[in-house]
């Protein structure tokens, strides 16, 4: 028999989606079934989600979740099995699915997923129609509470894996709202849902899960220090026999540029020639100046994260070489606005698109050169996955799921021909500038260009490896469990 995996995420492409976390919430469940394992996924009933099922079946309901009415629906995506948080009070909301159309975070974030992770809890328990579930796999600090509402609710009954897309993001909460979440007084303590005096979801999770998961192997060594842990490298170090880094795959369902409908051209590794007419289509879309020169693209939250403060200060260098950069991101406003300024400064050369646009982002890495991403940390990153499975050189900070995936085009690897992109030591202005000046002297050389591209397409980041290593970890626990 299969096994049964509850996934709990706030967010699923192409449903909901503000990042990388989506993508994998999307992929998992194919990825999963490949090993023998049945993933369902529950989402909360944002707008778009509800909007996406036809006349549901009702699975079950709860009066007062945190308060609040909501009711279990059923759902599916051509093979993506559904369970849908129906909590209008909760999640029928104009605005973004963690702050209003203002960029401000709703007050009651707390209560939202707090709810969400109590009927996550109550559904893998058999508690609805939905039937029991093997194991419980929660995403990030929405999902955090998962762990302690099984533990302290339910007898740990069904075991569960805590996975970090971003550590940055630890959903602390004062301790005046630990009354609200219907947890017995034990679970505030260290071992349980406190932290630093407030309530942690993600610290929870952390905690009270039976593995913790995280989305690179550097990653997972990263955030034992004090730099990328962000509080929470004490709960990793006294955890660490129970810490995995597993490298996101990237779904090749939706990102395969032989089969890419957004493209005007589509290719293979052997019929690279065929980008040019993207890029064309790229430049002029952009309205950039069309020459041979190298065109770097970004595709980016405009975040201290991702390195994008920094980013208007290499430019000028960039131009200075003859590089063009077409940019599409948004994020910080004052990001958005030095880079508004950076493209005023330098029109034809540099262009910026605000917004978010999912057929674009296809575009970019179909027509572009190099995709930069100068993040100061990265759990995985996605972008440069996306880059090599395209032919548009990753150019990364060392950091993260980027130093595990992209071989730096250093003369050792140039001469083993296995380069696949440029690393930078450093995350400055000074280092993009010269990671840029690198590329352009690669992109100079057409063979060896040729071949950084083509190692890169040829690289395997499909989920099958990565799907393995879960369907491994759950059967793991599991049977410690037996
Ligand atoms: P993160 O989740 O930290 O933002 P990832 O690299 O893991 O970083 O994932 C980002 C995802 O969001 C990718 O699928 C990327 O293509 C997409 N993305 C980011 N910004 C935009 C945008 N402005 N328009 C379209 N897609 C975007
Ligand atoms: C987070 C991280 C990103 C990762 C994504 C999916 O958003 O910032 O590095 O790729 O989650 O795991």
């Amino acid at each position: 028999m299969a096994v049964r995996v509850l996934s709990v995420a706030s967010e699923a492409a192409p449903l909901v989606k503000t990042g990388g976390l989506a993508d994998v919430a999307g992929a998992l469940p194919a990825a999963l079934a490949a090993e023998g394992i049945a993933v369902t996924t529950l989402l909360p009933g944002y707008p778009a989600v509800r909007a996406a099922l036809k006349r549901p079946r009702v699975l079950g309901q709860w009066d007062a979740l945190l308060g609040s009415p909501a009711r279990l629906l059923e759902g599916r995506l051509g093979d993506h099995q559904l369970l849908v948080l129906d909590a209008p009070d909760l999640f029928a909301r104009e605005g973004g699915p963690y702050a209003d159309a203002a960029g401000r975070d709703w007050a009651d974030n707390w209560r939202r997923f707090a709810a969400f992770a109590r009927a996550a809890a109550d559904i893998a328990c058999a508690k609805t129609a939905a039937g029991r579930f093997d194991l419980v796999h929660a995403h990030d600090w929405q999902a955090g509470l998962v762990p302690a509402y099984l533990a302290f609710l339910h007898a740990r009954a069904v075991p569960s894996v805590m996975t970090i897309h971003n550590m940055a993001f630890q959903g602390y909460f004062p301790a005046e709202i630990f009354g609200a979440l219907g947890l017995p007084d034990a679970a505030w303590a260290l071992d349980g849902v406190e932290s630093y005096g407030g309530v942690g979801f993600l610290k929870a999770g952390m905690q009270l899960a039976d593995a913790i998961t995280t989305v690179s192997p550097t990653y997972a060594r990263e955030i034992r220090s004090v730099e990328f842990g962000m509080g929470l490298e004490g709960v990793v170090l006294a955890r660490a026999g129970r810490v995995h880094g597993i490298l996101n795959g990237i779904d090749t369902a939706q990102w395969n540029p032989a089969r890419d409908p957004h493209l005007a051209a589509r290719y293979t590794a052997a019929r690279l020639a065929a980008r040019a007419r993207n890029k064309r289509a790229l430049e002029q879309e952009f309205a950039l100046e069309p020459d041979d020169g190298p065109l770097f693209i970004v595709i980016s939250r405009l975040t201290w994260q991702k390195g994008m403060d920094l980013l208007p200060g290499a430019l000028g260098q960039l131009v200075a070489l003859g590089g063009r950069l077409a940019l599409l991101g948004s994020g910080d406003a004052e990001i958005e606005a030095a880079l508004r300024a950076a493209a005023a400064r330098h029109p034809g050369r540099i262009a910026v698109r605000i917004g978010y646009d999912e057929p674009l982002a296809h575009r970019m890495q179909g027509g572009g050169d190099a995709i930069l991403v100068p993040s100061r940390f990265e759990p995985c990153g996605l972008t440069q996955l996306y880059g090599l499975a395209y032919g548009c050189v990753p150019v990364v900070a060392r950091t993260g799921g980027l130093a595990d995936t992209v071989i730096d085009a250093n003369p050792a690897a140039l001469t083993a021909g296995v380069a696949t992109g440029v690393q930078m030591n450093a995350v400055s202005p000074e280092a993009i500038a010269l990671a840029i000046d690198r590329t352009i002297e690669l992109y100079a050389r057409p063979d060896v260009w040729r071949r950084i591209q083509r190692n890169g397409m040829k690289a395997d980041f499909s989920w099958n490896a990565s799907g393995a290593a879960y369907a491994a970890l759950y059967r793991a626990l599991l049977a410690e469990r037996a």
